[in-house]
């Protein structure tokens, strides 16, 4: 069948404003978004540009904004649109274009890296591995799930309101990190993100939790965040 697909463009270095492009294309009601954004930059206009990888919602970097609805283009079908076969395709909101579909994720790269997206503890390493036990694994599964797609953050209404703001996703990994029964920094973790450009930014509008493409419950993660702000530091 065919499909409309009007495409933002917006070449910063050669444009003065963005403009929406128009293309055809002939799909199947199974075929992927990200399939049909292929098909147009393989056989009609190589010029459009767009991050993807994996195709298989692994990689997350294929976030885009449907039919004004932030979700990976290799997770939707065409067949999940009730649009007449006409789509709008845009970059995730909030986020600064570098060209077409192209958006920069260094700012949001920045707030990940500045809760310490990494693992501390500051007793002596055993011989082997840090063992954790699977109830304690349990607990962080969830948050282990995420592949930085930035779709919570884009989607998340503080963060279109307050710039520093840390965000959804950065949050959920502190959760990750603040929960692993293996981290000893959960006082200074808690510390730093006790604040309303932290957990406290967090206006429980469920929005990250409803685009997320892992079905992650990411304000009920913050939720325990602030639940062990309040608790003093004290590990569950
Ligand atoms: Fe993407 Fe979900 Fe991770 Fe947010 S929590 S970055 S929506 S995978
Ligand atoms: Fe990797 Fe979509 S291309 S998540």
């Amino acid at each position: 069948m065919k499909c409309q697909f009007t495409v933002f463009r917006f070449d910063p270095a050669a444009d003065e404003s963005p403009r929406y492009q128009e293309y055809r294309v002939d799909a199947e009601p199974t075929d992927k978004i990200l399939d049909c954004l292929n098909k147009i930059r393989w056989e009609q206009d190589p010029t459009l540009a767009f991050r993807a990888s994996c195709s298989h919602g692994i990689c997350g970097s294929d976030a885009l904004t449907i039919n004004g609805h932030v979700g990976l283009a290799c997770q939707k079908l065409v067949r999940d649109y009730k649009t007449a076969n006409n789509f709008v395709i845009e970059p995730l909101p909030l986020f600064k274009v570098i060209k077409d579909l192209v958006v920069d994720m260094n700012p949001f790269l920045e707030k990940h890296r500045s809760v310490k997206p990494y693992l501390i503890n500051d007793e002596p390493p055993p011989e082997g591995e840090r063992i954790q036990s699977q109830k304690d694994q349990t607990v962080i599964e969830p948050a282990l799930r995420c592949i930085l797609c930035a779709s919570c953050t884009a989607s998340c209404p503080i963060s279109r309101s307050n710039p520093d703001y840390v965000g959804p996703a950065a949050l959920l990994r502190a959760f990750r990190y603040v929960y692993d029964s293996r981290d000893t920094a959960t006082g200074s973790r808690l510390a730093g993100l006790d604040g309303n450009d932290g957990a406290w930014g967090c206006k429980t509008m469920w929005w990250c939790t409803d685009v997320c493409p892992k079905g992650i419950p990411v304000t009920r993660c913050i939720g325990q965040i602030k639940r062990a702000i309040k608790q003093k530091d004290k590990k569950p």
